[in-house]
């Protein structure tokens, strides 16, 4: 755990923190987020002890960092910075394995983590291993960037603007792998950025910063659905009642779709309260959709289906790609699958709404 408590920091007469509160729990994602100069750096700083702050405290599991020698406790904390500060001279094995051999780890170790750690950010450890950071696209320096700040498994890390530099498609790619990262290692995360979409994707818990003061923090959707004063609900932006169902999982709120064989024909008054039903193979795999008025007599249901009705949405997605989906389609819903391509439920409108606050400030 990481707990801010009333800590100030000043540069000169510059209040860059001003009396700021906070807690990261263990295993969480807090992200600090505000207009440039409100002091996310300092922030971070601040716990690693590359600052000092001039008043309050700053505590890992319950102790004050300043009772910790700056070196000990910098092992138990991995480091990313937004130049991700790859060093030249050194390969990116040689670069992963920095604080490692600084721990005493042998060669062989080193390679060893090198390639687990090189695996795990998506870079094959073959092909990558013996390059320099300047033959590293920005997305893949980002990635061993992360890499070694993982190197000795600390389990604090603190990542400051760490995909800023990176374009918007890699850089959404690099947020997936990071949460996918996150969910197996469980690390105590702060976690800067400018970016709301990026903070809304990866954060248990927002901190909203201005001017050195935290404004307000909770969960993203929490912030999002009740912004607490008019710098916040300028910050969020009128489309936040869309934001927030990013934070919404289509698993958790798909009903039961109405499903026929495509062998089979349709029996309309079994279906009477639907638009239309989903048509699958044996085994389940969402093929289209018929319509009630496309019905023939004596038709099967493969023969009256309409297959450009249907996108569909994974069930792992979320309920902001679902409305994308609907608003692509001619219905009010869209099918949910599952990663094989199994129909699995339905989305319409009505669970949308049903997640939505009825009334977002
Ligand atoms: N070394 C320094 N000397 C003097 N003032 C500083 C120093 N570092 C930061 N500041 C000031 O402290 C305030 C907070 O800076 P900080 O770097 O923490 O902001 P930030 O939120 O990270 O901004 P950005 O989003 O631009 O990175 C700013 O007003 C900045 O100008
Ligand atoms: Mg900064």
């Amino acid at each position: 755990m990481i707990e801010f408590e009333h800590v100030s920091k000043y540069y000169g007469s510059t209040v860059a923190l001003n009396d700021v509160s906070f807690t990261v729990p263990d295993g969480t994602v807090s992200v600090l987020i505000g207009p440039s100069g409100c002091g996310k750096s300092t922030s971070l700083k601040l716990v690693n002890r590359l600052l000092e702050p001039n008043d309050g405290y700053v505590r890992v599991d319950g102790t004050p960092v300043r009772e910790f020698a700056p070196q000990m406790l910098r092992r138990g904390i991995g480091y990313v910075i937004q130049s991700v500060g790859l060093l030249p001279h050194m390969t990116v094995e040689e670069n992963i394995g920095i604080v490692p051999k600084l721990l005493g780890h042998s060669k062989r170790e080193r390679t060893h983590r090198a390639s687990e750690l090189l695996e795990l950010i998506g870079l094959s450890p073959d092909e990558y291993r013996h390059k320099y950071p300047i033959q590293l696209s920005g997305g893949e320096a980002q990635r061993v960037g992360v890499a070694r700040a993982l190197a000795a498994d600390p389990p604090i890390l603190l990542m400051d603007e760490p995909f800023g530099a990176v374009d918007p498609l890699n850089r959404e790619t690099l947020q997936q792998e990071f949460i996918s990262i996150q969910r197996q290692l469980r690390k105590t995360v702060i976690f800067v950025t400018h970016d709301l979409d990026e903070a809304v994707r990866v954060a248990d818990r927002i901190v909203l910063m201005r001017d050195g003061n935290v404004v307000q923090t909770g969960a993203p959707e929490e912030i999002l659905g009740g912004p607490a004063n008019d710098f916040v609900r300028d910050f969020v932006g009128d489309d936040r009642a869309l934001k927030r169902l990013a934070r919404f999982s289509v698993g958790d709120y798909m009903i039961d779709a109405p499903s026929v064989d495509r062998e089979s024909r349709v029996d309309w008054s079994s279906f009477r309260d639907f638009e239309v039903v989903y048509v699958t193979d044996g085994r389940q795999h969402l093929l289209g959709a018929a319509r009630r008025n496309g019905d023939a007599a004596g038709a099967t249901a493969g023969e009256i289906m309409d297959d450009a009705l249907v996108g569909s949405v994974s069930h792992s997605s979320t309920l902001r790609d679902a409305l994308a989906e609907i608003l692509n389609t001619e219905l009010a819903e869209t099918p949910v699958v599952d990663g094989h391509g199994h129909l699995v439920g339905r989305i319409t409108m009505k669970e949308i709404y049903a997640a939505t606050p009825r009334r977002i400030v």
